[in-house]
């Protein structure tokens, strides 16, 4: 597939954004229980025929970096919880044109299987974590899984998976007197760390604009440690990225919510059970799965993928309209759409 090809296609869409970046979700299913996430007893998961086979999924992949996307980020739920993730970022990598592949992970498995993710191929992780206390830990996620957190963050620095990203979202009255210690922390330890606006993508209906921590919160309560300078080139990056204390450190905030940066979005979403999705606030999502169960030759299926892949993108709206007064929430929550 395009091996010989001189110009590599591209996925404009009609603002002029080109899409280079493809988030996959491997998995809806979760090893925690994030409350901002899914409720404790979530039980709407995706059935497990109707998830892309490694072979689907490499396909399709494959048809997308052919198609212009030069990074892909291998998200869930909780990517680790596919057994043959490391065959899956094998196979991204044998790619003609491999793309560069990142993972966003709770870190319960990472301790376990750092070394094999770097060797297939995988560069970086993002390791979501919102405090440092075990016990709020427990209280946040359902879990008492605080200790492997810190164990997978290790053992992927070991292994080289780095920069180390770490994500936090900081809710009122929870946690949000951590944003000084999270940070404190990550300067002694080379994370990485952005914090996240908390997004109305809850599988059940917990978001609410009033309670939610904004960026200018985070921001006016670092700075009452910090001194944080904005770093000038941000790109398509959704984390704004100030320097700490004159740098080199950094620390990050993604401000969905109060501060859009859909203008530069460069990001396409394959969800785990094959659907395209051209924003993860998109109303509507196109199915490939069918196609690549279809009775269809594999150079018809690989043809269909890449037509789909440009409606998809030429069909993106300029914006999520989570600030319009009629703004729905998408159907699916973010653990089956990817984060
Ligand atoms: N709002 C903001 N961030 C969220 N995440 C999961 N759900 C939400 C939400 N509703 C975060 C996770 C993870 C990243 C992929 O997204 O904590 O770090
Ligand atoms: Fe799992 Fe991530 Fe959702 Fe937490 S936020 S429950 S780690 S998918």
């Amino acid at each position: 597939m395009g091996e010989l090809r001189v110009s590599k296609s591209e996925l404009v869409d009609s603002y002029g954004r080109v899409h280079r970046d493809l988030r996959v979700s491997l998995t809806d299913r979760c090893s925690l229980r994030c409350t901002y996430c899914m409720p404790a007893d979530f039980s709407d998961w995706i059935a497990n025929d109707s998830l892309l086979t490694t072979d689907e999924l490499l396909t399709v992949i494959g048809v997308a970096v052919d198609s212009g996307i030069t990074q892909v980020r291998l998200t869930g739920g909780e990517p680790l919880l596919r057994r043959d993730i490391v065959d899956v970022i094998r196979g991204i990598n044998a790619l003609p044109q491999p793309p560069r592949i990142s993972l966003t992970t709770n870190a319960l498995r990472l301790a376990e299987v750092a070394q094999d993710l770097k060797d297939a191929g995988l560069q970086r992780v993002n390791v979501s974590l919102d405090t440092l206390s075990a016990e709020r830990f427990k209280a946040m996620t359902h879990r008492d899984r605080f200790n492997d957190v810190i164990e997978g963050i290790k053992a992927a620095q070991a292994a080289g998976l780095t920069p180390l990203k770490v994500n936090s979202v900081l809710l009122k009255g929870v946690n949000d007197d951590e944003a000084i210690p999270l940070l404190r922390h990550a300067l002694e330890n080379d994370w990485n760390l952005r914090f996240i606006e908390q997004m109305p993508l809850d599988a059940g209906d917990l978001w609410a604009r009033p309670v939610m921590v904004t960026a200018d919160d985070i921001q006016s309560e670092l700075e009452r440690e910090f001194t944080l300078t904005p770093v000038p080139t941000r790109g398509s990056a959704p984390a704004e990225e100030f320097y700490v204390n004159g740098g080199p450190a950094t620390v990050g905030i993604i401000a969905s919510v109060t501060r859009p940066f859909c203008s530069a979005c460069d990001r396409l979403r394959l969800t785990a059970d094959g659907q395209f999705r051209n924003c993860l606030f998109a109303r509507d999502e196109t199915d490939v799965r069918s196609i690549m169960r279809s009775d269809s030759s594999q150079e018809e299926k690989i043809q269909g993928v890449r037509d789909i892949l440009q409606v998809v993108t030429k069909a993106k709206l300029p914006g999520h309209g989570i600030n319009d007064p009629n703004f729905i929430k998408p159907d699916r929550p973010m653990s089956a759409i990817g984060g």
